[in-house]
């Protein structure tokens, strides 16, 4: 098997990232230090990242209800809870399948399968992301039309995302939107909302491709089943 894929088996790493620490260096076979990333690891080979040997384990497969206040990383050097901590049975290396942000709660997958991942979040697959904000101000058909086209975040247009009024509060001026979107950039959802006048005061995604919530209380999780996963796997467009 070739040494990025080997690595992001192994679930230390998503193909591009295990990339990156190939060219940086930080790869070593047996001792040597590989930055070819066509290079070909065999079942006996000892494969260390900056002195940590990798092993490959069997993948898993986590849904969690992410509450706020947690974050979506699997350490954090200030020591604040992360969202792995919230799995503490679990064996494996997981991470999470992106990110939500510390005061975003909701659906989150967790793994160690490095290629699901990339191809859960890859753009080009399509993988609804379906998030339910409530903003400041009075959401209308006008105001967030743009967001269907795209909007400029960050000095690049977002692809065109899908939206749904929920609810209008005239008297709170408050309003509760969905909006599905198949990108997953930084604070994405709140940007595109500033971009179209309206703030987010809270936020939770709410679906991630054929997967809810359904059962799940913030703070709990679940292994997802083989179908669960095959349905993911058959809801990338780009299906290989
Ligand atoms: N978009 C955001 O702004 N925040 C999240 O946590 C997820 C998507």
């Amino acid at each position: 098997m070739r040494i990025n894929k080997y690595i992001a088996h192994a679930g230390v790493a998503s193909r591009r990232n295990a990339e990156e620490l190939i060219k940086n260096g930080h790869v070593t076979i047996n001792g040597t230090v590989v930055d070819n990333l066509a290079t070909q690891v065999k079942a006996s080979d000892r494969v260390e990242i900056d002195g940590s040997p990798i092993y490959n384990e069997e993948k898993v497969y986590y849904l969690l209800n992410k509450p706020r206040g947690v974050i979506s990383s699997v350490s954090d050097e200030k020591g604040r809870k992360t969202v792995v901590d919230l799995l503490p049975e679990v064996r494996e290396r997981i991470y999470p399948v992106g990110r939500l942000d510390w005061d975003t709660s909701g659906l989150l997958i967790l793994t160690n399968d490095g290629d699901f991942t990339d191809k859960m979040i890859h753009p080009r697959n399509e993988i609804d992301k379906v998030y339910l904000a409530r903003v400041k101000g009075i959401a209308t058909k006008e105001n967030l039309r743009p967001l269907t086209r795209g909007v400029m975040v960050d000095g690049r247009k977002t692809k065109p995302a899908h939206y749904h009024i929920v609810k209008v509060d005239k008297e709170k001026n408050r309003s509760v939107v969905e909006l599905t979107i198949h990108e997953g950039r930084n604070h994405q959802v709140k940007k595109m909302f500033e971009e179209v006048g309206l703030l987010v005061d809270k936020l939770s995604r709410i679906r991630f491709g054929t997967l809810d919530l359904a059962g799940l209380r913030p703070g709990e999780f679940r292994k997802l089943s083989k179908k669960e996963i095959s349905q993911l796997h058959n809801a990338a467009i780009n299906n290989k």
